[in-house]
């Protein structure tokens, strides 16, 4: 049996994180600067049956026996041999690496989950439909925390733009007007379960307040789409900023992504905002074209530990 081996990308969401988890509109799309890898290599020398796994950024090397069974990489594997109906494979060593921020609001859990269900089922013989890929990546993301909205495995397995509804059939976004974002990290990890569970409880305590926030959160991500298609992505700047402020009142921003969002729209940025589960992680700033480095140099003034430029739509990515 050959080896195989699989990629998938981060992701950013647009506009909709938190709202997207009480069935709003939100839009994400990929990043393919970052990728997270698994290779699938036989393990001749081992028993039949037997599954290495090393994932060395977060210093496993363990056998898949003695992984618990809650373990998101192991949980990946063994949905695969369900889906596939294996009980006993042919031995393999597979080794997963996250080149994506971990806990950071790139979709790194998902990616990483994509990247092994299609190594893993590759190996065994099978090329699962994507539907399929992603429905096994939001079984293993029910892990990372328990109610996701399911974008994250949906943008990260398609690798499109995506305008996405929880439970309503995949609309991939058209972009006749490629446009420019910058993103900048933090450096502060967060967990999405903590942030989403936090939010729960808010809306908990508060239902007619947050009921209204994500409906005006679900209002922007449509007008958002219209513009997106409509070929006019200049005009998401505006929307970017009300996001963000709605993600304060969400109570999920932090002091540093506030200094962020306001160094991008200090130097130039047409509109800036958090993007995924918030506390920490990313930020994003739409930016023209010739304002990508300035906008970039003054996040990293701001305190930014890294940024990426990417280009979205049809034309690729920058590096
Ligand atoms: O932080 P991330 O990349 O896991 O994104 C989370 C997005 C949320 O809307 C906050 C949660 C979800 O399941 O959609």
């Amino acid at each position: 049996m050959p080896a195989i081996s699989a990629s998938a990308p981060g992701k950013i969401i647009l506009i909709g994180e938190h709202a997207v988890v009480y069935g709003k509109p939100a839009i994400a799309v990929p990043v393919s600067q970052v990728m997270a890898k698994a290779l699938v290599t036989p393990n001749i020398t081992a028993e039949s049956g037997s599954v290495w796994v090393q994932a060395p950024d977060i210093g496993m090397d363990d056998s898949l026996s003695e992984l618990p069974k809650d373990n998101a990489i192991a949980k990946a594997i063994t949905l695969v041999f369900a889906e596939l109906g294996v009980s006993r494979p042919p031995s393999f060593k597979l080794r997963v690496t996250a080149g994506i921020p971990k806990a950071a609001g790139m979709g790194s859990g998902a990616s990483v989950s994509v990247a092994i269900i299609r190594a893993v089922s590759g190996f065994l013989g099978s090329v699962l439909p994507d539907e399929t890929v992603s429905d096994i990546a939001f079984q293993v993301e029910k892990i990372h925390h328990g109610t996701p909205s399911g974008i994250d495995n949906t943008v990260v397995t398609y690798q499109k733009p995506v305008y996405f509804v929880s439970g309503q059939p995949l609309e991939l976004l058209s972009i006749p007007k490629p446009f420019y974002l910058v993103i900048g990290n933090t450096g502060i990890s967060s967990s999405t379960a903590a942030a989403v569970g936090d939010v729960r409880k808010a809306w908990e305590a508060d239902k007619e307040t947050y009921e209204a926030i994500f409906t005006e959160v679900g209002e922007i991500a449509t007008q958002a789409r219209g513009l997106i298609e409509g070929g006019e992505p200049e005009g998401l700047g505006p929307l970017m900023d009300q996001n963000h402020e709605l993600l304060i009142e969400m109570g999920v921003s932090s002091p540093e992504l506030n200094v962020l969002v306001g160094a991008a729209r200090n130097s130039g940025s047409l509109g800036a905002k958090l993007s995924g589960a918030g506390r920490g992680g990313n930020m994003i700033a739409l930016v023209q074209k010739e304002n990508t480095v300035n906008v970039a140099e003054a996040l990293m003034a701001a305190g930014a530990i890294n940024t990426i430029s990417t280009l979205i739509g049809h034309l690729g990515e920058l590096k």
